[in-house]
């Protein structure tokens, strides 16, 4: 491995900035430079969807580390930049203001892009919006302020989230989503159920199954209503839509490195080019847990990935194998999973669905490969370790709420 005295981090998400952070902490002490498109230094983007929408927290408490920590740690900080291209063989990168930046190694993390309803008749209405950045979370709070009826289109993280905070806020709010239930992509379907009886307790109109059709104009170029498939149509002066994320591998793509549903890279975030590396939603990597190529949409895998990919850099042999983990705050129940419900062949209640707090846990011959945790902070932490541990717990313990999860630990 070859001398690296200048480094070079393509993405201001959370991976960018972790990574970052973490070259410093490992010690290195060469050139280090973060190329963002977004205009803010990096921030964590789940409040974006929770409190900063709803107004509870400020923007100097969603940033991933202080504003002046960049300067203080020697980091060439460049917002509002944009990279053109890579040239893995000459170690460049292009930036869109056309000034080049040679690197001994690269990481890219640039993060993923939402799908967008553009094909749609009304699409580009005012008042259509969606939920990436600051800027999008900025533009939606200050929406809610004057609307009365807000659709949400897509009834994932993103749509269930806002669709709280809008009910908190005053609005009349209707989820629309085209599969017959909620948070297909990453609960079961009992856990989804309990959401749709949550939301709707609260007085969201689920329209679930449904397709959107089009956006019609209230007459004065801004949104007034939303059109179904079936040919019914919603009254609203806000839509938002949350239907899903791509990943951005534009970039990697076009200097001809492999791409596999996201930049292919190793247990090491290295990617099929010399010296390039990759971390973060943009990636997919081979995963021991999953036992095959995933491509996780998470915060903790972003974080893992920063920090292994600046090992890696530097040339340590540090091996990124976590359980995925994810968490959501609705209408204020925060509900935590660790591990995969997906090829599960048992599943054992701690409490009911419905309880003000209850724990799923799931089973496959045995092994406990999964934990939806609701309102259960403290237990969590231990289930979490319990499915690292792949461990094999007493069913009856599981079910038992006055058996300490932590006492199901394996002996180390
Ligand atoms: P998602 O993939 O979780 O959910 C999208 C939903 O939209 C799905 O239920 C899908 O069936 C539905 N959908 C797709 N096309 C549609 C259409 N034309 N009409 C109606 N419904 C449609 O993606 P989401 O919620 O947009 O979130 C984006 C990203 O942000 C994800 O990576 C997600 O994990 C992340 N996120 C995570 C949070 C968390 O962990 N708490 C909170 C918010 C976002």
């Amino acid at each position: 491995m070859g001398q690296v005295s200048r480094i070079v981090v393509v993405g201001g998400g959370q991976a960018g900035g972790q990574a970052v952070d973490s070259l410093r902490r490992e010690g290195f002490d060469g050139e280090v430079l973060l190329v963002t498109a977004e205009d803010q230094p990096p921030y964590q983007r789940p409040p974006l969807s929770k409190d900063y929408l709803a107004g509870r927290t400020g923007l100097d408490r969603v940033l991933l580390r202080p504003a002046e920590f960049y300067a203080e740690s020697s980091i060439e900080l460049l917002t509002g930049t944009r990279a053109a291209s890579i040239d893995p063989g000459a170690h460049r990168v292009e930036l869109a203001t056309g000034r080049t930046l040679d690197y001994d190694r690269l990481l890219l993390a640039t993060g993923s892009r939402v799908r967008r309803l553009d094909g749609m008749p009304g699409a580009h209405l005012e008042g259509v919006l969606y939920l990436r950045t600051v800027e999008d979370s900025d533009r939606i709070r200050a929406a809610m302020d004057s609307a009365e009826r807000l659709v949400v289109v897509g009834g994932g993280y993103i749509g269930l989230e806002v669709a709280s905070v809008a009910v908190e806020a005053g609005l009349a709010v209707t989820v629309v989503e085209t599969l017959p239930r909620l948070l297909s992509r990453v609960a079961t379907s009992e856990l989804a159920a309990y959401y749709a009886e949550l939301h709707r307790g609260r007085g969201v109109d689920l329209r679930l199954g449904s397709a959107v059709a089009g956006f019609r104009d209230d007459g004065s170029g801004a949104v007034g209503s939303v059109a179904l498939a079936d040919g019914s149509e919603i009254a609203a002066n806000l839509v938002v839509a949350g239907i899903g994320i791509e990943p951005v591998t534009d970039l990697a793509r076009a200097a001809g490195i492999d791409c596999e549903n996201g930049i292919a890279v190793d247990s090491g975030c290295r990617t099929s080019a010399p010296d390039v590396f990759a971390a973060g939603d943009c990636t997919s990597h081979p995963n021991a847990f999953f036992g095959r190529r995933v491509r996780l949409e998470s915060v903790p895998n972003a974080m893992d990935q920063g920090r292994v990919a600046a090992a890696a850099m530097l040339g340590a042999d540090r091996v990124y194998e976590s359980e995925p983990w994810f968490w959501s705050d609705q209408h204020g129940v925060r509900l935590q999973m660790a591990g995969l419900s997906e090829g599960a062949d048992r599943t054992v209640l701690r409490g009911a669905y419905g309880d003000e707090s209850f724990i799923a846990f799931h089973l496959r011959d045995g092994v406990l490969i999964g934990v939806d945790a609701v309102n259960s902070v403290r237990e969590f932490i231990f289930c979490r370790r319990l499915v690292a541990a792949r461990a094999r717990p007493d069913p009856d313990a599981l079910a038992d709420a006055s058996v300490p999860v932590r006492t199901l630990l394996p002996a180390r």
